[in-house]
């Protein structure tokens, strides 16, 4: 697992868009994972800034709310339309986001990994991590091999997505998440944290044991995994531990 230490979040999101742009320019059809949250914002806006283009790119969401109605501005399809697909011209038909309002939402989650599978699986997922270690909505507990699969979200993590929404009591509170097997067979893996909440968290991916208990401790026997910092997110980790981005 490699460890950037950039700037600021503005810079973490060029670094982390310069190898989205060049993944582009060597397969024009690669296959991408997208995170939500605010973590990602900047590598997309970076991206729309450069210029780059995903005409003949796929995109497959980490997580989607279930019970949202369709079109909610918060669904991350939504988020995702407004962040990724219309600013970089992604096909309509190539972006896959789980679908929260699914009849059977069980159905719909062991559906979407066969649907990744199809699509050849993916090249770059992008990460972000939550205050208690998650990844994707994949919360401290989660087997290491989960896949595609409806959960329950935590008190926190509803806590902290309540910025989105109007309170915590309009968070939803379930979510189609891609397991931690499924994001760990993504080719490569970045995770990006930018702010000082994250920083124990980080310091428990860092120097901890690979467990559930530290869903993103995932990263640590990916063959291709990179942690991008700013300052305040690597707060605590001392220099031999990262390397200057
Ligand atoms: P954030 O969330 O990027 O909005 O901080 C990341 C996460 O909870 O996975």
């Amino acid at each position: 697992m490699r460890i950037l230490l950039t700037a600021d979040p503005s810079a973490a999101g060029d670094l982390v868009a310069r190898e989205i742009a060049r993944a582009v320019d060597r397969d024009p059809a690669t296959v991408l994972g997208v995170a939500t949250g605010g973590s990602p914002e900047p590598v997309y806006r970076s991206l729309a800034r450069a210029g780059v283009r995903l005409p003949h790119a796929t995109a497959f969401a980490l997580d989607e709310y279930v019970g949202l109605p369709p079109g909610h501005p918060e669904s991350y399809r939504a988020v995702l339309q407004r962040l990724v697909q219309l600013p970089l011209g992604l096909a309509a038909d190539r972006l896959h986001v789980p679908d929260g309002a699914a009849a059977d939402p069980d159905a719909e989650a062991a559906a979407y990994d066969a649907r990744i599978d199809e699509a050849g699986g993916v090249g770059l997922q992008l990460l972000g991590i939550g205050r208690n270690g998650h990844i994707a909505f994949n919360e401290p507990g989660s087997a290491l091999d989960t896949p595609t699969r409806v959960v329950r979200l935590t008190e926190d993590t509803r806590r902290a997505n309540a910025r989105f929404f109007t309170g915590i009591d309009d968070v939803p509170e379930r979510a189609i998440t891609q397991g931690l097997g499924t994001i760990a067979r993504a080719r490569r893996l970045m995770l990006i944290a930018t702010t000082e909440d994250k920083a124990d968290a980080v310091r428990a991916l860092v120097r901890g044991p690979v467990t559930s208990d530290l869903p993103a401790s995932i990263l640590r026997i990916h063959p291709d995994a990179t942690v991008v910092l700013t300052p305040e997110a690597a707060t605590g980790l001392s220099e031999e531990e990262f390397e200057a981005a």
